[in-house]
């Protein structure tokens, strides 16, 4: 498989054409940013970590029956993912009351919510990638409903096979943030990353922050969060 041009650069990832017109390949950097771009910094080892997080979670994931964009990981920063034009959501997750989910509704951090809440934003960094619901979605042509039945659907298993594997590495889920894309024949399969970079991962017993919160609120010991995700999912 050869390496061909750049076609976009995130905020976290390099996205290259290969020959094969249904492969991409993607490469993650060690850049970290925060609050739509606002802060800038690095995270030492982070792409190799998010590479392998993500692989692995992703290979889980397949397993139980969730389509993935995951094809091979070639090397510690680089994989090959299928083809797939992004739809331009981003589908959150939340078990535990957190974030910005906190701030909105004023639930203190922790708060266990009755019952699973699902949330969108329109992925615009312009705009600040505001939140929208369904009726936003087909206004705008985003996804069909037929497409949003599924990315619910998917949602939801992800987050109950996630929560229930992490789990048994003492980690509790807590949010996460998901992207999903389309492939050429119209199939939505889940995309992007499934990393401490994107999700909120707490340790079961001593509640400490084990994602990119650490970097967000300048908690000290990110690397080390970070690899200790690595660790207690893959022993590396
Ligand atoms: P929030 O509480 O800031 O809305 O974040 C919810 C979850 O989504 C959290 O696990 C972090 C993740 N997330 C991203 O992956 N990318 C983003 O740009 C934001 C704002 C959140
Ligand atoms: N990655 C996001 C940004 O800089 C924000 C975040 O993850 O907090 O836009």
């Amino acid at each position: 498989m050869r390496k061909l041009e750049q076609i976009y650069e995130g905020k976290a990832k390099k996205v290259f054409r290969t020959d094969d017109e249904n492969v991409y390949l993607v490469q993650y950097k060690d850049d970290a940013t925060a609050f739509n771009g606002l802060k800038k910094g690095t995270i030492e080892g982070k792409g190799v970590i998010n590479n392998k997080v993500t692989n692995f979670l992703m290979q889980m994931l397949e397993t139980k029956g969730i389509p993935t964009h995951y094809v091979q990981q070639l090397s510690d920063r680089e994989t090959l993912v299928k083809r797939v034009q992004i739809v331009p959501l981003e589908v959150v997750v939340r078990n535990i009351a957190a974030g910005s989910l906190s701030k909105r509704l004023g639930l203190e951090e922790g708060t266990p919510l009755a019952t699973t809440v699902l949330e969108y934003c329109y992925k615009n960094d312009e705009l600040g990638d505001p939140m929208i619901n369904e009726t936003h979605v087909y206004a705008m042509n985003l996804a069909t409903p037929e497409e949003m039945d599924t990315i619910r659907d998917y949602a939801l298993k992800i987050n109950a096979i996630l929560r229930d594997y992490l789990k048994e590495a003492n980690i509790d889920l807590i949010d996460f943030k998901l992207e999903f894309g389309r492939t050429p024949d119209g199939k939505i399969i889940l995309a992007d990353e499934i990393s401490p970079d994107t999700c909120r991962f707490w340790d079961s017993k001593t509640m400490e922050k084990l994602d990119k919160d650490r970097f967000r609120r300048d908690l000290g010991n990110v690397e080390g969060a970070y690899h200790e995700v690595m660790k207690r999912l893959m022993g590396e």
